[in-house]
């Protein structure tokens, strides 16, 4: 079943516990948790201790996505603060394939993510090292843009390279996802959604869940033919 990880960039901070429960209450398994530091993107956001804080009144699985420049110096910091989930970025540092075992030494689960200008070849040798990739459809930086059509064949890449050679990986896309352009994700071989104004702006955050989850279900995964 498809896996919704709403974005809490765009929930309402002043009542962040509250908004993760209904989230979690509506049917969403994970909540995303976009940590950034002003300069492997250009904005900022929250770091541990409003994790930690979180982690105090939830136990829905909490999937921390580092836009921070040289995550390793900070890893430990995201494993205290209660990360079930940590993805880095492929650009954010020297030797991606270190900070992946750091994390599984702490029996956190390992994901890498690439930006949409980063081709996805140049992560094929770290597939079966992680638990999960992210393929960002936007520019990562800010909730609330259109996703960019040309990363949705990315994912295809990943997923044939995937089942081409026996790799059991979560696909995560992360950017201006609806359920106007979900099944072309699904159908494209993702199986992990991020939304945030989606779910979090929507009248009824609980029905966006729900249809986003049938929507997986009616646009499968199948294989290109050739
Ligand atoms: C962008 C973040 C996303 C973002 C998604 O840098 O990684 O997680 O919050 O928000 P929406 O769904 O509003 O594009
Ligand atoms: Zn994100």
């Amino acid at each position: 079943m498809l896996i919704i990880s709403p974005s809490v960039l765009a929930a309402d901070f002043s009542k962040l516990g509250e908004e993760v429960n209904k989230v979690h209450t509506a049917g969403a398994q994970y909540i995303h948790l976009d940590v950034m530091d002003g300069i492997f993107v250009p904005n900022i956001s929250f770091g541990p201790p409003v994790i930690t804080s979180l982690k105090k009144v939830t136990n829905i699985t909490f999937d921390v996505h580092l836009m921070i420049t040289k995550p390793e110096r900070y890893i430990k910091d995201y494993v205290d603060a209660g990360a079930d989930i940590i993805t880095i970025h492929y650009e954010s540092c020297d030797d991606p394939e270190a900070v992946i075992e750091q994390i599984r030494s702490y029996g956190v689960r390992p994901s890498v993510s690439i930006k949409p200008a980063t081709p996805p070849e140049q992560i094929f040798h770290l597939l079966d090292k992680v638990d999960m990739v992210l393929v960002m459809t936007v520019e990562p930086g800010f909730g609330g843009q259109s996703l960019i059509p040309e990363t949705i064949d990315k994912v295809r890449v990943l997923r044939e390279y995937a089942e081409n050679n026996g790799i059991n990986v979560d696909i995560e896309v992360d950017g201006g996802i609806n359920s106007d352009n979900l099944g072309l994700l699904t159908s494209a071989g993702a199986n992990v959604i991020v939304a945030g104004s989606a779910i979090f702006r929507a009248k009824d955050p609980e029905k966006v869940i729900a249809d986003m989850i049938c929507i997986g279900e009616e646009f499968p995964f199948k294989k290109t033919k050739h």
